[in-house]
């Protein structure tokens, strides 16, 4: 007889976006829809919709780490999901607690701009995403324009310019040990989509196919959610990282697609998290 799998508890630490598209929320949706038990640690709260970023507010600091703190003294934690951070004095105190921790399969997004474009992340932070966060990751997901300011030069504008932003991204997080880079290409000029995954040794191109819709509202905080739940349940398999991230991918691909299903805003609406489970 089979053992019955253990569901995983996977824990997001980001931002609320009150619209549901993207930051906790729509991390809690994904990782629903991917089997895992989620939990949400509160680092920002934002006043959003589909269309702006209106205001922005932080928790202080010692209640930060009491969230933390409680989560992790009694609720065995199997994944970590981090989204918006704010600041340089929450992204240190959140890599603290995590290396306290020794946390597994961190899936560190480096949220940095809204898909309405208001700015998430302070300058300064950056510096402190990469001294203190990044040794804590097991994997980073940033977008192009995330990757050119964590490399400090221009965004990668072509599938051979995101080959070796990959490769010098991998070289900011710690080289002995299995760490892996997915850079999203969701910001490529023209009609090209593709990401590249990436651990130090072997590069794997994941085409795209570019959906024609303006609802991607959260589109990367859904993806690297659904990583961070698929992480601990892909173990055992074949290339167990790279098919978590494929399986996202698909799934991401077919709530984009079913997005026109939900009437939500007026901007960039948000994807069908549940496309699968609603059937009509
Ligand atoms: N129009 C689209 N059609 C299909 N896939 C897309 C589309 N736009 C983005 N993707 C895919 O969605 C994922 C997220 O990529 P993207 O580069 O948009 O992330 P992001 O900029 O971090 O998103 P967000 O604005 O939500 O933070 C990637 O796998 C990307 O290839
Ligand atoms: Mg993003």
């Amino acid at each position: 007889m089979s053992t019955p799998r253990q569901i995983p508890n996977v824990v997001t630490i980001a931002g609320i976006d009150p619209s549901g598209g993207a930051g906790i929320y729509a991390d809690l949706k994904a990782f629903s829809a991917h089997g895992a038990y989620g939990c949400g640690v509160v680092a920002a709260l934002t006043a959003q919709n589909t269309q702006a970023v209106t205001g922005v507010h932080t928790p202080p600091i010692d209640f930060l780490r009491l969230q933390i703190d409680t989560l992790f003294s009694d609720v065995r934690i199997d994944a970590v999901k981090l989204g918006m951070l704010g600041t340089a004095d929450i992204v240190f105190n959140v890599a603290d607690r995590l290396a306290h921790y020794a946390a597994k399969f961190v899936v560190c997004d480096p949220v940095m701009v809204a898909k309405s474009g208001d700015h998430l992340l302070a300058k300064n932070a950056v510096a402190m995403v990469k001294e203190a966060l990044l040794p804590q990751s097991f994997m980073i997901t940033p977008n192009l324009p995330e990757a050119g300011v964590l490399l400090d030069q221009r965004a990668p504008e072509s599938v051979k310019e995101m080959y070796r932003a990959a490769e010098r991204l991998r070289e900011l997080l710690p080289l002995s040990s299995e760490r892996w880079v997915l850079l999203k290409g969701g910001h490529l000029p023209g009609g090209e989509l593709m990401d590249l995954l990436f651990d130090g040794d072997r590069m794997v191109e994941l085409p795209g196919q570019r959906i024609d819709t303006k609802n991607t509202h959260g589109t990367g905080c859904s993806l690297s959610a659904a990583i961070a739940a698929l992480l601990p349940q892909a173990q055992g398999q074949f290339r167990p990282v790279e098919a978590a991230v494929r399986h996202a991918r698909e799934w991401l691909l077919r709530a984009i697609a079913a997005s026109g299903e939900l009437e939500v805003g007026k901007g960039h609406g948000p994807v069908h998290h549940f496309h699968a489970l609603w059937k009509r």
